[in-house]
C-alpha cells in the first residue's frame, strides 16, 4: 500500500507530494462514458461492482496516489426520505422541496446498514483491488441542506436563506437531522474500510461569515468530532471559501481543501497545524504543457512549508478537460516534488 497521502493528511513528511483530483472519475473519461452509456447515473450509484469500475478508471490512467469512492453527495439525502432525480444536463433535481415544519419533519435520520448497503459493498470490493488509500465523502450538512430546500441548484439560495433567516429554529432541526445521517453514513464508510473521509461543502461560500459561524460551523464541528475516534484523516473543503478559511480551521478537521482562488501560501498561514489540500484552477489543466508545468511548480513551491501538502485541484475536474492534460499534471507533480 502506498501510504504516502495518508502520510501528508498527517503532516508527516514524505518523499514527493501526493495528488489526487476531485471528480477524477466522471464524464470527462471516455470508458466512464461507456458505462453511463448503457445506465442512469442514479442506477449506476447504486451498483457497487460497476461503482467499482468507475472508481478504478482514472487510477488506470494517471499514477494518482488516493482513489476516491465512486457516489454522490445527494445518495444519503435520498436515504432520507427526498424523491431525487438527475436530468441529463440540470443537474440533481428534489422532486418536494422541504421549506416547512411538515417536510423537514418527514425526514428519516437513514441507517446506512440498511439504506445505503451498496456504497459499504463498494467500499470493501475496492479494498480488495486498490494499492493507494480509498478517501471515502459526504456532503456537508449545508450543502445538503440547500439542495433539500432549493429542490436542485440555485443562483441565489433564496429558499436556503429565507428559512435560515426568518424559521432559524426550523433552518437547525434540518441541520441537526443531516448532520446525524451524515455521521451515520460515514461511520460506516469507515467501517466497511474507507481510510480518509471528506466532506464537500461546495455552497458554504454563499454565505457571510457571520453566518457561515451561526449556522454551518457548529454541524461541521459536531460531525468532525463524531469521527474522532475512528484515527483516520478528515478534509473539510468549502468550496469558495477564501473568506471562510480563519473558521475552517476551526472545524477540527486535519486538513484543510482550499479552492484556486486562494493563494496557497494564504491557505497555508490560516491551516496552522493542519495540512492542506489543493488547489491549482480545473481549468488551469487545459494550458500548454511547459506552462502547466510551471504553474505546478509555483504552487509545489509556494506550498513547500506547509505541515502535509496535498496536491488536488480546487474544485472537480471540468467535463471538456482532455485526460491526457491530468496524466500531464499528475507527472509534473510527481516529478517537481519528489525529494
Ligand atoms: O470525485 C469523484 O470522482 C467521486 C465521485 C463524486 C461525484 N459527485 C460523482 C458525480 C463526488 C465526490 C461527487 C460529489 C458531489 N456531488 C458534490 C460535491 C463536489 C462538487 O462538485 O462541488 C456535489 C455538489 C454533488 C451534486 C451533484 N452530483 C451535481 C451538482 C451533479 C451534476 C453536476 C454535473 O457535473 O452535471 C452531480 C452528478 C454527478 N456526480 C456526476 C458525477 C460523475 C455526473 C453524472 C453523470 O454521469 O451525468
Amino acid at each position: 500500500m502506498n501510504e504516502t497521502f495518508l502520510q501528508a493528511c498527517r503532516g508527516e513528511r514524505t518523499g514527493y507530494t501526493p495528488v489526487w483530483m476531485m471528480r477524477q472519475a466522471g464524464r470527462y473519461l471516455p470508458e466512464y462514458q461507456k458505462v453511463r452509456g448503457n445506465i442512469s447515473f442514479l442506477e449506476l450509484c447504486k451498483r457497487p461492482e460497476l461503482c467499482v469500475e468507475v472508481t478504478l478508471q482514472p487510477l488506470r490512467r494517471f499514477a494518482m496516489d488516493a482513489a476516491i469512492l465512486f457516489s454522490d453527495i445527494l445518495i444519503p439525502i435520498e436515504a432520507m426520505g427526498a424523491e431525487l432525480f438527475f436530468h441529463e444536463g440540470k443537474g440533481p433535481i428534489i422532486a418536494s422541496p422541504c421549506r416547512d415544519a411538515e417536510t423537514v419533519g418527514r425526514l428519516r435520520i437513514a441507517p446506512p446498514e440498511q439504506d445505503l448497503p451498496f456504497v459499504q459493498e463498494t467500499i470493501r470490493l475496492l479494498r480488495r483491488e486498490l494499492d493507494v488509500p480509498l478517501i471515502g465523502f459526504a456532503g456537508a450538512p449545508f450543502t445538503c441542506a440547500t439542495y433539500l430546500i432549493e429542490g436542485g441548484s440555485s443562483r441565489f439560495f433564496y429558499e436556503t436563506k429565507k428559512m435560515m433567516f426568518s424559521q432559524p429554529r426550523l433552518f437547525h432541526h434540518l441541520m441537526d437531522k443531516i448532520s446525524e445521517t451524515t455521521i451515520l453514513a460515514l461511520r460506516a464508510q469507515a467501517a466497511a474500510g474507507a481510510q480518509a473521509l471528506q466532506l464537500f461543502d461546495t455552497w458554504a461560500g454563499i454565505l457571510a461569515p457571520c453566518d457561515f459561524e451561526i449556522f454551518v460551523l457548529p454541524y461541521v464541528q459536531r460531525v468532525l468530532r463524531k469521527l474522532d475516534d475512528l484515527d483516520l484523516p478528515l478534509i473539510y473543503f468549502a468550496n469558495n471559501g477564501a473568506t471562510l478559511l480563519d473558521l475552517s480551521a476551526r472545524t477540527g478537521a486535519d486538513v484543510l481543501g482550499s479552492d484556486w482562488r486562494v493563494d496557497i501560501g494564504d491557505a497555508i498561514a490560516k491551516a496552522g497545524r493542519m495540512a492542506v489540500q489543493g488547489n491549482l484552477d480545473p481549468l488551469a489543466l487545459l494550458l500548454p504543457a511547459e506552462e502547466l508545468k510551471e504553474r505546478i511548480g509555483r504552487l509545489l513551491n509556494g506550498a513547500r512549508d506547509a505541515c502535509g501538502h496535498i496536491f488536488n485541484l480546487g474544485h472537480g475536474i471540468h467535463q471538456l478537460t482532455p485526460p491526457d492534460q491530468v496524466c500531464l499534471a499528475v507527472d509534473f507533480v510527481h516529478e517537481l516534488s519528489t525529494r
